[in-house]
């Protein structure tokens, strides 16, 4: 049997592609995807561009590969998703033993253009955005745990100023409602309890219902609700300016609707927005968190921040420190500015030191860090909604699972447990996970 190993960089949306693929590899050539890449046939790096960090791995990645390829030259290489979009051929240029290079609307190609690399031994580049041909061209899904993602849009057209997202993805462009709801469904019929909805900017989500009406990401998840055996919704990541009050009535509306919401804002501050080019202020963003809470009071609400953006001054940050502490963010990302070649804030002035940058960023994290454990300890001794997933593979007697606020819990208990969602105490209170144990009388 060929094998494949594929490594998988960037965000979820990078995740459910990778899966995909397999199952295409799968499908199409018979092969079973292994863990490690030394022997496997096929070498899939699916990349991330989107900070300078990201970005580099792919080259160290495709460069210890290149040893692999030498002891055994049949070995086909290909680097996928957003760095390969970004830089098509110039990846072969760089690292001749490449043969594949595919952007994330073209994976789909993959296993047509493994045969064609096989037989004339030339690289082959496509980097193009056809429209959204790449998910009717996937075979079915196949599941694996009780958690599933589902792309339903694809690119971003918001275009923030220092984002190579669109540059990459391409423009927005939502999945036909009837195509998410199939693939819901075959999940959902092997057993699926948990799905997560993608999308760079979901709340822009546009489909026609089977009745012929305008859908939003509201109505999709209203539609996704009357699943039976379906129990948790999720979505991410969605944009404050298109976070609707339809979509904030279904958190009053949809108990399936997860109580979590990751919404990014990026900075506490309206001039920082403003060259961020986010199109929304501070207030607005709180404006709709307060209105959400009135909804759903249990919400948790987690972000991602950028700080050292050009021309951030300490006032600037000690209003991000501010708006922190008055959402009471969850646990949350933070990253230092990254400029990206092509995007129009890597050409603004920037005086800053990168330590001045890595010391913004520990104050914020400390923040963030200390509101998450202040979160957690606050949870020992409620009763949570937990979502068993899987068997400690380090502690064969204990459980694993995870809660509406996307805390990882560890419990005594067994297979019979899996896939199941279950009442559970909360006892303690651990930096990454909390401890757990079923309840009976709940
Ligand atoms: N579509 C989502 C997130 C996309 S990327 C949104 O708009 O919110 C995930 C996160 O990476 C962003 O929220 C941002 O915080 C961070 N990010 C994006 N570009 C970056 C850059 N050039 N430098 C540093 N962080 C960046
Ligand atoms: Fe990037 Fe902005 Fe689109 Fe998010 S919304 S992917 S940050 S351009
Ligand atoms: Fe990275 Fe592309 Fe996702 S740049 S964050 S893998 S959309």
């Amino acid at each position: 049997m060929p094998s494949l190993y594929i490594q998988t960089y960037g965000c979820q949306m990078n995740v459910y592609d990778s899966q995909r693929l397999a199952d295409a590899m799968e499908h199409s050539h018979q092969m079973t995807q292994v863990s490690s890449p030394e022997d496997a046939d096929l070498l899939v790096v699916n990349t991330c561009s989107i900070r300078e960090k990201a970005q580099e791995k792919t080259f160290s990645e495709v460069g210890r590969w290149r040893r692999l390829k030498q002891k055994k030259p049949s070995t086909i290489i290909a680097v996928v998703g957003c760095v390969a979009s970004q830089e098509g051929e110039a990846i072969i240029r760089r690292a001749p033993y490449v043969d594949i290079v595919l952007g994330p609307q073209t994976l789909h190609q993959l296993p047509r253009l493994y045969d064609q690399v096989k037989s004339t031994q030339k690289p082959c580049v496509d980097v193009s955005f056809p429209e959204i041909e790449k998910f009717d061209a996937l075979p079915d899904r196949a599941s694996d745990g009780p958690c599933a993602l589902i792309s339903v849009m694809e690119g971003c057209s918001k275009y923030c100023s220092y984002c190579i997202v669109p540059y990459t993805r391409g423009e927005e462009i939502s999945r036909p409602f009837d195509d998410i709801l199939v693939e819901a469904s075959q999940l959902v019929d092997q057993g699926i309890k948990e799905i997560t909805l993608l999308g760079q900017n979901v709340n822009d989500y546009r489909g026609l219902t089977p009745e012929g009406h305008e859908a939003d990401l509201a109505l999709l998840i209203h539609y996704l609700a009357a699943f039976d055996g379906l129990e948790r919704i999720r979505f991410t990541t969605s944009h404050p300016t298109a976070f609707s009050d339809t979509l904030i009535d279904c958190y009053a509306e949809e108990p399936k609707l997860a109580a979590h919401l990751h919404l990014p804002v990026q900075s506490g501050s309206n001039k920082i927005l403003s060259l961020m080019k986010r199109d929304y202020t501070v207030e607005l963003f709180q404006e709709k968190i307060e209105k959400l809470k009135s909804k759903r009071p249990d919400i948790s609400i987690s972000s991602d921040f950028i700080v050292g953006f050009p021309g951030e001054t300490e006032q600037d940050f000690q209003d991000t420190l501010s708006l922190v502490k008055s959402i009471y963010f969850d646990r949350s990302f933070s990253f230092i500015y990254s400029p990206r070649p092509g995007t129009p804030a890597a050409n603004l002035f920037d005086p800053e030191t990168l330590d001045s940058k890595k010391d913004k960023l520990k104050r914020l994290q400390d923040l963030l860090n200390h509101q998450s454990q202040t979160i957690s300890r606050q949870m020992v001794g409620s009763i949570q909604q937990v979502l068993i997933t899987q068997i400690n593979e380090n502690r064969p007697e204990e459980v694993i699972g995870r809660t509406e606020n996307n805390r990882i819990i560890n419990a005594i208990g067994d297979t019979s447990h899996i896939g199941q969602l279950h009442p559970m105490r909360i006892k303690t209170a651990r930096p990454h996970s909390l401890e757990a144990e079923f309840c009976l009388d709940a």
